[in-house]
């Protein structure tokens, strides 16, 4: 895949901020986007002298840095061809972030399983599933069991749906790409809160749509601006709930006053993770054309794979259709498991809340011990805090992180254009005693990058 400048430039973001020579602080920035995969294994660089005109620097500064690189076997050359992205395996610091089993994960922000709660309901979903067998079990909407338990999920949060509404997909991430790859022609414009949830980044441009980025800052979610960027944009995705990163929840008299000019994805994979006060209204109860994806990842466990799209039955028809060029359907048992978990009322339970609660005042009350200058807001739900720092040090964190035997998603992976790096997503999903260790860990990690050192980790992966 062929990157141009113009992308190039975009991401390397304010670069220029640091000391050092410009070459060095190019390469460095090339190397940390390279390591964190926003420019991918293979892709093929702009040429030193379209780089150099679209960064407004000398062919010279362009070429020394693209030589740094290739000799530290993050380029390949060939003559006549452009430079392409590669790791360099053989250097033994060079393995992925995470590996060591005493590394303490903050990349990942999801809950661990409920066992007991999880387990009564996969014995209950295996006394139902010979109710299936006669059948073929391929479902590309779902079964009707689940179907029904996610509309009366909706009843009772007071918006009307029947099961004709929901369309069962295998996580809100299957749910998103399907939408992107539907919905979306190339070229298209999607609008995103700013930050966002990365993955969702790539299911939209992956189906070769632009992005329209509009913050979301402390004070929450800027409603001209949406309205203004929704006029241009062929959807919009918007984090309304606990977003991810940032646990921002929109507020009731923003959601009566958000009427977007464009069709909407509402995620709100996060909703029943109120940790201080109620489980917000469901979106489409203000804009009813409004399309809802849940899931229970974070309410129950990743690892269940279960969500849903909540649409008009028109645009789950489209979805159906398109739905088996990737998959054909979601497995039955897990289906019926999700089911007794929602008509039992199991989901996002009290000692799930209850841990989160306490795990998210110790990381808290850690980064106040060990970051004192970081500024994390604490949020009224969700699985994250995001934090920032003073210094625009998020990548050769993350690069470093783990020779500290810890690992983090930096704040770009969560933007566009290389924003966010003094940013850092704090995920409270880990027992308290891990999170303060982790915290100290990260202090060590900072104080090491202020002292000069560099990381060569490639980043795990992010949810
Ligand atoms: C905002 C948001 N949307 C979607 C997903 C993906 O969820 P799932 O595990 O159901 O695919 C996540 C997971 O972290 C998320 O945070």
């Amino acid at each position: 895949m062929k990157i141009s400048s113009h992308a190039v430039a975009r991401m390397v973001g304010t670069w220029q901020e640091g000391p050092g020579p410009a070459h060095q602080r190019l390469s460095d920035r090339l190397r940390l986007l390279i390591l964190d995969g926003r420019l991918s294994l293979g892709a093929a660089l702009p040429s030193e002298r379209d780089l150099a005109t679209a960064l407004g620097i000398s062919r010279t500064t362009a070429g020394a840095a693209y030589r740094t690189l290739v000799e530290h076997g993050y380029l390949a050359t060939r003559a006549r061809a452009r430079a392409t992205v590669r790791l360099p395996h053989d250097t033994p610091s060079e393995r992925p972030a995470g590996t060591d089993p005493s590394t303490i994960d903050l990349s990942f922000a999801a809950p661990p399983a409920p066992v007991e709660i999880l387990h009564a309901a996969f014995a209950a979903a295996l006394e139902q599933l010979p109710r299936h067998f006669e059948r073929h079990g391929y479902d590309r909407c779902g079964t009707a069991e689940l179907r029904e338990a996610v509309a009366d999920w909706y009843r009772r949060r007071g918006l009307s749906t029947a099961p004709d509404h929901i369309m069962i997909t295998n996580g809100a991430q299957h749910a998103l790409g399907l939408l992107a790859r539907t919905l979306l022609s190339p070229r298209d414009t999607v609008l995103i809160d700013h930050p966002t949830y990365p993955h969702a980044i790539r299911a939209f441009t992956g189906a070769r749509a632009r992005l329209l980025p509009v913050a979301v800052g402390t004070s929450g979610w800027d409603i001209a601006q949406l309205h203004e960027a929704g006029r241009t944009a062929q959807l919009a995705y918007l984090i309304t709930d606990f977003h991810n990163p940032t646990g921002m929840c929109m507020s009731a008299s923003e959601r009566r006053r958000l009427r977007p000019a464009c069709p909407t994805v509402i995620d709100e994979t996060m909703t029943e993770l109120a940790l201080d006060g109620a489980t917000p209204e469901p979106f489409a109860v203000h804009v009813p054309t409004a399309i809802s994806v849940g899931s229970v990842s974070k309410s129950v466990w990743g690892g269940l794979r279960i969500g849903w799209i909540r649409a008009a039955p028109a645009l789950l028809d489209r979805l159906e259709q398109a739905r088996p060029a990737t998959d054909l359907g979601t497995p039955v048992v897990e289906q019926l498991a999700t089911a007794v978990l929602l008509n039992e009322r199991r989901t996002a339970g009290p000692d799930t809340l209850r841990h989160l609660r306490s795990q998210r005042d110790a990381l808290s009350q850690a980064l106040t011990e060990h970051l004192p200058d970081v500024h994390a807001p604490r949020p009224a739900g969700g699985v994250s805090l995001w934090a920032s720092f003073p210094e625009p040090i998020s990548s050769r964190l993350a690069a470093i992180a783990p020779d500290y035997g810890v690992t983090i998603a930096a704040g770009p992976r969560f933007g566009v254009g290389g924003a966010f790096e003094r940013h850092v997503r704090l995920p409270y999903t880990l027992p308290s005693g891990q999170l303060t260790e982790a915290i100290s860990r990260l202090a060590r990690a900072r104080r090491a990058l202020a002292r000069g050192a560099t990381g060569t980790h490639t980043p795990a992966p992010v949810a």
